[in-house]
């Protein structure tokens, strides 16, 4: 299965690349580092409207073959203000190539991994976010793993974590990820 890694966050050792680190132990998938890759956000001038893809000149262009060819797509974020970060967001905002064009992307599944300080528990905004994104590439939302307590302690340590990560890769991989 073609995996695919979305990861939302600036700090490149952070508590969000360990999450990520735990879920693709034996994968081996690609990570594409939205803050590295200088995406900008869609800037809703319509052009894709005619089919050409998306006349911004940056990274994203090389990754839109990427999101069409994947089988699962997952998307890595610590929580901001209760929702995924701006940089994720205007990843997500990209996706208007396809809403726009109508062009089709294979079938996928998705899933979605976030790190939280503590401020907030809540997970449903970012959920909603993202399945809102997803409708538009043809991807299945899957669930998410959270932990949500990175201000006391590091994920590394969260069994319950570790276990959750497990479970989520059984839903999309099956028995043997
Ligand atoms: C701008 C900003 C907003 C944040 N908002 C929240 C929040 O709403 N809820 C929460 O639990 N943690 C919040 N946090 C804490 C981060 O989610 C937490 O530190 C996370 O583990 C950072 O991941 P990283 O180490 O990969 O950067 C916020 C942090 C920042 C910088």
């Amino acid at each position: 299965m073609n995996t695919l890694i979305i990861n939302g966050a600036v700090n490149e050792n952070g508590e969000c690349r360990k999450l990520i680190d735990i879920f693709n132990k034996n994968l081996g998938a690609e990570v594409i580092n939205v803050y590295k890759e200088n995406i900008l956000p869609c800037a809703d001038c319509g052009e894709c409207r005619n089919g050409g893809g998306c006349v911004i000149n940056d990274n994203m262009n090389n990754i839109y073959d990427k999101i069409v060819n994947a089988d699962i797509i997952i998307f890595a974020s610590p929580i901001y203000y209760s929702a995924m970060t701006g940089v994720m967001m205007n990843f997500l905002s990209r996706f208007q190539m396809f809403y726009l064009s109508g062009a089709k992307c294979r079938e996928k599944r998705a899933a979605l991994l976030l790190t939280g300080g503590g401020a907030t528990k809540r997970t449903d905004y970012a959920e909603h976010q993202l399945k809102l994104a997803l409708k538009i590439i043809n991807a299945e939302y899957v669930g998410l793993t959270a932990y949500i307590n990175t201000d006391r302690q590091s994920v590394i340590y969260s069994e319950e974590t570790l276990r959750a990560v497990s479970e989520l890769k059984k839903s999309l991989y099956g028995q043997n990820p």
